[in-house]
């Protein structure tokens, strides 16, 4: 069983890394990425929606870690296509991995032209670039259209009881890692007598097994907590491994709820 933790990285595509466990920060507040931080959690995700970007700059600086040492994960709005300006939201020189937010809107491959070009440009010269939201077919067209960028990592709500097989074999057969969002189901499923079966077997919560399932099936896992106490919990899961036969008990537990964002994965093509 691979042995995980907070420092744990996965490499990407294009041999850059990233941390396997994060900090998810929509609708948090800045002491909840201070306190991640102060914890030893070393990826936050935000997005130029969530209206915190500044905040998430501002908690990395005042950390006082190395900016080298923290991976801040940020996404263009879908109306924002042509001047993409991560790092200056966030007050940073460069952000570590800039995600298109949704294949929804049309000017798919607009907005990834000029993720290309930001790549490229000296000044984002550590930043890399994915998605969010795109199933197995979203990604074949945009292999297609631009076959010397594939993203690195496809950013898409998944957990026990979402498994989105096809998308998930397709990125691992591309290389493209999968970033699992609402990883918690936003709590809706923390009560599951089969998963708080498991998480009892454990001496674990349904929280932390949630966590653990997706790391053992190899996402990069950015729960959401804004509270000090859960931020440390969701990462205390570096101590166990779920066998083999709980795996296939949680993987079976599909049910296709989608807690997020109904809808968004069947988005049609629309280059
Ligand atoms: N790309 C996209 O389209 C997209 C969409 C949705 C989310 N995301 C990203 O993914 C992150 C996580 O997803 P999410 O915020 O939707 O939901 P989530 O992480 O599945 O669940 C968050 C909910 O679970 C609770 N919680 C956290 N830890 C817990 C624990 N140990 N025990 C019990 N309850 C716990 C939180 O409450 P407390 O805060 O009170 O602890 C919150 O209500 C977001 O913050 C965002 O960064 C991306």
């Amino acid at each position: 069983m691979e042995r995980f933790s907070l420092q744990t990285v996965k490499k990407l595509l294009n041999g850059r890394t990233l941390p396997v466990l994060g900090l998810g920060t929509y609708r948090v507040a800045r002491e909840a990425v201070r306190a991640s931080l102060d914890r030893g959690y070393r990826l936050i995700d935000t997005a130029s929606c969530y209206d915190n970007e500044e905040e998430v700059g501002q908690e990395v600086k005042k950390s006082g870690i190395p900016r080298e040492e923290i991976f801040v994960v940020t996404k263009v709005s879908r109306r924002q296509h042509t001047q993409l300006t991560p790092h200056l939201s966030l007050d940073m020189d460069y952000v570590d991995l800039y995600l298109m937010h949704s294949p929804e809107g049309g000017k798919v491959l607009e907005t990834w032209d000029t993720m290309i070009q930001l790549k490229e440009q000296g000044l984002t010269r550590q930043m890399t670039i994915g998605v969010a939201n795109f199933n197995a077919s979203h990604l074949k067209h945009l292999k297609e259209a631009r076959p010397g960028h594939v993203p690195v990592v496809n950013q898409i709500e998944i957990h026990p009881f979402l498994a989105w097989d096809e998308c998930v074999s397709y990125c691992e057969e591309e290389g493209i890692a999968v970033m699992a969002y609402s990883p918690l189901t936003k709590g809706r499923k923390l009560r599951d007598p089969s998963l708080c079966k498991i998480a009892e077997k454990y001496g674990k919560t349904a929280a932390q097994v949630m966590i653990r399932w997706s790391l053992q099936r190899g996402f990069i896992c950015i729960p959401k907590s804004s509270s000090g106490e859960r931020i440390a919990e969701n990462a205390n899961i570096f101590d166990f491994d779920i066998s083999d036969q709980d795996m296939k008990i949680l993987n079976g537990l599909d049910e296709h709820l989608i807690t997020d964002w109904p809808g968004i994965m069947n988005t049609p093509w629309e280059p």
